[in-house]
């Protein structure tokens, strides 16, 4: 038994309280009428309530979630990792997206995961510490905390610490990911000793303790910067991970930065999307999809029709991923080109109301050049305004599922997010070419979207993991907004993808009727239902009208969001 439905019962008591004395007139200030946050984990929630209710902002809750959710959902984000947050200061009414990616270590090669004829080896960017990324998400919480919040660094990550000093009740999607990463993990006796305490995968709500990720947290909370980047931290980090035949060196962890970027802009019937910019590639598909669908009075469509042509543009924005987009640093990207009207009429050129466009027909790449239980997002909104969308990533199931010695810290395979070998697909089905190869110090292409929706209806904090499919679940949440839909019908709604290659359209059940069924596929589509569920999005929306902020849970995860 999952033993949080007491805590979520008292936090809507709360939520009841605190509506019936929010002000009448808060919606006319543009002031919420209260906060709310949804993650992945209602251990992670009421983190981010406990840094909320001793004075702190979204930022310092964000600080708060993210260092939670490395304690209670270790396969999914960590110290070990990455991620972006998006960020909206109310008060200056200005976005900012922190990009916490990994970058490659500057020992990497473009072919270090090819054998001796060129291909790629099984495994060698998913298992272990050569497929780790130089982390990201240590530093982006120190520079969250120092640059936008309110309370010391010490303060907001004290949840994290005790939760994992004190331990946390083992859950199944925990206990699924052992089952699945057992034979990898028994490399890493850090890792097993960690999770499959006495060697055996423990049972749903037995207490796993982290005091080594605890420790590694104080480090942080103390030194900041330097608490996990130099000295002890780093030199168990780099010594785990050469150890075992991986290539860190502390030239890579000292020389991490965070960056800060312009978030990337578009507008789609009269709502502003604030979303990634690269090295994600969420932003720019997304705009591209709206842009191309802008098109067409899709409200005027029976549904296999406006799905057609949903599907049409996510064939067209996937394709364009491949091609062109790579991390800024490194690669030229034609990003406003890639997001301009015109390109969008262009594509939309070949858009064929009545057939499927095969992707092999479109031009080919120049080669030369869960599923949501892995990835985690959350969605905070605070009373004063301020905004936070996080989307944080150790990339698949437990990461690389490697853990150096006295450092409780799992590390990442996002060094799988590269093109391996152009053409050839990652672990998301995903091909690219050289504008994602791998290259010393640049980060890997990703598809985490922390995405604000505004309009004069209001606002909305979206964001889902889900790999390559989360781009398309935006997408396909965004379009439910506009169309009036809530934070819970925005998370529930069934959702289907095409990622240009495979050519095939994969949905959920429901996400069409037997009759846009049978219509898609006699406009040529091929359909596959997928056994697995899409995504674990956490939605939070503030309503103009009513000031009411709400927090919307994927039901496809243990997804908590609660007001108060
Ligand atoms: O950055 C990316 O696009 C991936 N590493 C995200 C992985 C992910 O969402 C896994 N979830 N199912």
């Amino acid at each position: 038994m999952f033993p949080f439905h007491q805590h979520t019962r008292l936090c809507c008591a709360l939520l009841l309280a605190v509506v019936l004395v929010a002000p009448a007139d808060a919606a006319a200030r543009r002031q919420p009428a209260n906060a709310a946050i949804a993650a992945a984990h209602p251990l992670a929630v009421a983190a981010g309530e406990e840094i909320l209710a001793s004075g702190g902002n979204a930022f310092d809750a964000a600080v708060a979630v993210s260092a939670a959710l490395a304690v209670v959902e270790p396969y999914a984000s960590g110290l070990g990792g990455g991620g972006f947050w998006l960020l909206h200061l109310a008060k200056s009414d200005r976005d900012v997206f922190v990009d916490g990616r990994e970058v490659a270590p500057a020992a990497a090669t473009p072919g270090m995961y090819l054998d001796a004829a060129g291909n790629p080896v099984a495994g060698l960017s998913l298992d272990g510490p050569l497929a780790a990324g130089i982390p990201g998400e240590p530093a982006a919480l120190v520079h969250i905390a120092s640059r936008y919040g309110r309370l010391p660094l010490a303060r907001s990550l004290a949840p994290a610490i005790r939760l994992a000093e004190e331990g946390v009740p083992a859950h199944v999607r925990m206990t699924l990911g052992l089952r699945f990463r057992r034979q990898v993990a028994e490399k890493s006796p850090a890792f097993m000793a960690t999770f499959y305490p006495g060697g055996a995968i423990p049972a749903e709500g037995a207490v796993i303790r982290q005091p080594e990720l605890a420790a590694t947290l104080h480090r942080l909370a103390t030194k900041g910067f330097d608490g996990f980047y130099r000295g002890e931290t780093a030199e168990r980090l780099v010594a785990g991970v050469r150890a075992a035949g991986g290539i860190w060196a502390p030239e890579d962890l000292a020389g991490y930065r965070v960056r800060e970027r312009e978030p990337l802009r578009g507008s789609y019937r009269g709502t502003t999307l604030v979303s990634a910019p690269l090295p994600s590639a969420g932003g720019v598909g997304l705009v591209q999809m709206l842009n191309i669908l802008a098109g067409y009075d899709l409200g005027a469509l029976d549904g296999a029709a406006r799905k057609h042509l949903l599907i049409e543009a996510m064939r067209r924005a996937y394709r364009d991923r491949s091609i062109y987009l790579g991390d800024p640093d490194f690669v030229a990207v034609p990003v406003e080109q890639l997001v301009h009207p015109f390109y969008a009429a262009g594509l939309r050129s070949s858009i064929r109301l009545d057939r499927a466009t095969p992707s092999a027909s479109l031009a080919a790449i120049d080669t030369d050049g869960s599923d949501g239980r892995d990835t985690t997002h959350f969605s905070i909104i605070d009373a004063a305004g301020n905004r936070v969308g996080g989307t944080l990533s150790i990339n698949t199931w437990y990461g690389a599922t490697f853990m150096p010695p006295g450092t409780g810290v799992v590390l990442n395979n996002e060094m799988d997010d590269f093109t391996v070998k152009a053409g050839t697909a990652n672990w998301f089905e995903l091909v690219g070419a050289g504008a994602n190869a791998i290259a010393p110090g640049k980060r890997m292409l990703s598809s985490m979207s922390p995405t604000f929706l505004e309009s004069t209806r209001g606002v909305a904090v979206v964001g889902t993991p889900g790999g390559s499919r989360i781009i398309s679940m935006v997408l396909l949440a965004t379009l439910q907004w506009l169309d009036g839909a809530d934070a819970a019908t925005m998370v529930s709604l069934k959702r289907f993808h095409h990622q240009y290659e495979p050519d095939v359209v994969t949905y959920e059940d429901g996400a069409f009727t037997p009759g846009e069924l049978a219509a898609l596929e006699a406009r040529g589509h091929r359909l596959q239902r997928s056994e697995r569920n899409y995504g674990n999005m956490n939605v939070v929306t503030w309503d103009f009208a009513t000031g009411r902020v709400e927090a919307g849970m994927d039901p496809r995860g243990r997804v908590v969001g609660q007001v108060y």
